[in-house]
């Protein structure tokens, strides 16, 4: 790219800061990829371009979930972080820096910046009413709230929208609403809150969210909630919360949302702190940097009204660019914690090479917000036809005659000129569609180029022409430049296929590729012999991979999860027939081995004995009993159930169990006198 048309640019970039309560999946992934191939497409393009996030820390759902497991909260992110680092490193997302909202820098960053919107007048403090846990003693956010759907009756819906006739309400209105972190009912209670008074940046923010930082259709909702008027944002919790104290107070924290984003900038502080970067060049009113945020679409509202708010209030500058992306579904179904949609990042590494994913989402992106369809067979199709039938067919289809017959080297002249200065010329276009995040136009156009490369070997026939001595010149000519072509095609590929290109850099004995140093041809080159780049995607990797997700998906629905589990009564099942009954082999049996099953929350790996028969089963009572306090006793199990397959291992049965969960759950034990293999009538 000419390099005087395109002046240096100086950009800081984000993505949303994952919470740190439970895995990456590949929604997430979805930013992650789109972020990086951006960075890497400037980085390429030798701008001055850094990418940092961080895991993002706080909240209740982290303090409650650390409860749960019965470890601290730090613990808990210290253990998600190490999880969430390895997931992105697998995934070749190029973070300058990955840290957590947790950290120094964020709290003294969060509590300057609080104290010069309170000095400047922005902050305001008022009483309000809240759903209270009496038992817990906590304030009780919408989502830790269930009962009664006052509109459709709908039994255990959440305190602020139900599920099943997509009303939305306030928690008062639920009909016997209960707590999902104890099983008490509500009460309400009053607190002082402080609030950030959005209302003094309404003309600011008018501006700003149409002065070209936004896409066109955010601009347009934004300019719905504006109509709607701007409202005081609340942003302190009461303890017990797990976050950053508010200055000049005793009980009271940020609430998450107000120290998430200034984690974009504790994390960039603590990258300037190790690299020595300036970090006010980036940051401050006057900066002449640009300030990027990836985000998925459903946190516009923080980003493009709150965020810049506090920015602004706080004598920062505010950003360049807040770029939205839609939300990913699986095979046309929403991603679901509760359904077989929920791929995680490590399942599908288990299984699949990572850059099959980057190469198939960049070829669904755009610049626009709407959702994007991970569907399964045209993922495998698309891989196998595109990067494997396509790009990398055309190094392997070249490298064999350079190899036998010349050597490794490449010829003195191009064989057609033509036809490389084409494939050079279009990189302008190309690089256009990256910068502008039109990915699937990018991969299209080097889809087209990919295409006419085997089209000028299909017509060449050098298999043809390596079998007439006389024509050794034309075969060296035409199979190199088939090898400067692929080049050119993976330099164009570069920002979304970084370890194809290097070890197509190490195929081709050539220093990095470069938005800048693709454009002459390779001649009188050596080069290394071909090994293969990429494998095709297998149909049984996919089924190995959709196994996987189902297993977990079926270990979680059994581990009781949080705001489900203190629920009132469970109703009485339909009524089943003496003969329904008769078919369960309820048997006594011998707990002669329990061990904690690691990565599992809930499950105990049992081994029991039905009086010389053993049997293995995950049993979801770890928060009731240790397993050694288990070995040796009595219980009863249905020793007639089908084996299930799960994420641990095999289940070949069920322990029988008693009571509303958490401690309280009793696993069936018998008087003495029983004896392991016993029937149960
Ligand atoms: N912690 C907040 C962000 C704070 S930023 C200062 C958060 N975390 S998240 O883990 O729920 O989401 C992180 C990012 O992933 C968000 O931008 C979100 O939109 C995106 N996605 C989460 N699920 C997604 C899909 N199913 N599809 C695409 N993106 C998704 O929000
Ligand atoms: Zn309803």
């Amino acid at each position: 790219m000419p390099k005087n048309n395109y002046p240096h640019r100086k950009i800081l970039v984000t993505s949303a800061l994952p919470y740190a309560n439970g895995p990456i999946h590949l929604g997430h992934m979805v930013e992650y990829i789109q972020t990086d191939i951006w960075v890497r497409f400037q980085k390429m393009c030798h701008h001055t371009c850094y990418y940092v996030c961080a895991d993002d820390a706080h909240g209740t759902p982290i303090m409650l979930k650390a409860q749960q497991q019965n470890i601290t909260p730090e613990k808990l992110i210290e253990e998600t972080y190490r999880q969430h680092k390895a997931d992105f490193d697998a995934f070749e997302i190029g973070f300058d820096n990955f840290y957590s909202t947790h950290t120094d820098e964020n709290k003294q960053l969060s509590e300057s910046i609080f104290t010069k919107l309170q000095k400047a007048g922005h902050i305001t403090t008022k009483q309000i009413k809240q759903a209270f846990d009496p038992e817990k003693k906590m304030f009780l956010p919408d989502r830790f709230i269930r009962g009664e759907c006052p509109k459709c009756h709908a039994k255990d819906q959440y305190g602020d929208n139900c599920e099943v006739c997509s009303a939305t309400y306030s928690p008062t209105d639920l009909i016997d609403p209960v707590s999902a972190v104890s099983g008490s009912t509500p009460i309400e209670k009053e607190s002082l809150h402080y609030f950030v008074k959005l209302n003094d940046f309404a003309d600011m923010l008018k501006n700003w969210t149409t002065a070209g930082h936004l896409q066109e259709e955010v601009s347009k909702k934004l300019n719905e909630w504006f109509e709607a008027g701007l409202q005081d944002w609340d942003i302190s919790r009461d303890q017990p919360y797990f976050g950053f104290k508010i200055p000049g107070t005793e009980d009271k924290y940020f609430y998450v949302w107000l120290d998430a984003p200034i984690g974009y900038m504790a994390s960039f502080k603590n990258f300037c702190d190790k690299n020595e970067v300036d970090f006010d060049e980036f940051w401050s009113k006057d900066s002449q940097a640009e300030l990027i945020h990836f985000i998925g679409k459903d946190i516009i509202y923080f980003h493009s009204l709150f965020w810049p708010a506090v920015l602004s209030g706080a004598g920062y500058r505010t950003p360049s660019a807040v770029y939205a992306h839609g939300f990913l579904t699986l095979d046309g179904l929403k991603m679901s914690k509760s359904r077989d949609t929920f791929i995680t990042a490590r399942t599908y590494l288990d299984h699949l090479n990572p850059e099959y994913l980057r190469y198939y989402l960049a070829a669904r992106l755009s610049s626009k917000i709407d959702d994007i369809d991970f569907n399964l067979e045209d993922f495998t199709a698309r891989v196998n036809s595109d990067l494997v039938g396509k790009v990398v067919n055309i190094a392997s289809r070249c490298s064999g005659f350079i190899k036998k017959r010349f050597d490794n080297c490449l010829s003195m002249s191009i064989f057609d000129t033509a036809l490389f200065q084409q494939f050079v010329d279009a990189g302008a276009v190309i690089a256009e569609h990256y910068n502008q995040r039109e990915y699937a136009k990018a991969t299209r156009e080097t889809m087209k180029l990919a295409d006419l490369a085997n089209q000028f070997i299909d017509t060449q026939k050098p298999w043809v022409l390596a079998k007439d001595k006389n024509k050794d010149q034309e075969l060296h000519e035409i199979c190199s430049l088939g090898i400067n072509l692929f080049k050119i095609l993976v330099t164009y590929l570069k920002p979304i296929l970084p370890i194809l290109s290097q070890q197509a850099e190490c195929f081709l004995l050539i220093t990095p590729l470069s938005w800048s140093n693709y454009q002459t041809p390779l001649l009188a080159h050596t080069i290394q012999p071909y090994k293969p780049l990429m494998t095709r995607v297998e149909s049984k990797q996919i089924d190995a991979m959709m196994a996987q997700t189902k297993a977990q998906s079926e270990a979680m629905n059994t581990e009781n999860t949080l705001p489900n589990s203190h629920l009132e009564k469970d109703p009485i099942s339909p009524e089943i027939s003496i003969d329904d009954f008769m078919k369960i082999d309820l048997r006594i049996a011998k707990i002669v081995r329990a061990e904690h099953v690691k990565e599992a929350k809930k499950l105990i790996k049992l081994t029991l004995d039905l009086g010389g028969e053993t049997k293995q089963v995950f049993a979801g009572i770890k928060s009731a009993y240790k397993p050694e306090d288990l070995e040796g006793k009595l219980t009863v199990m249905v020793a007639n159930l089908a084996p299930r397959k799960m994420r641990f291992g095999v289940s070949e049965g069920m322990v029988l169990a008693a009571g509303p969960g958490g401690k309280d759950l009793f696993i069936l034990s018998p008087d003495e006198g029983a004896e392991p293999g016993m029937k149960v009538k």
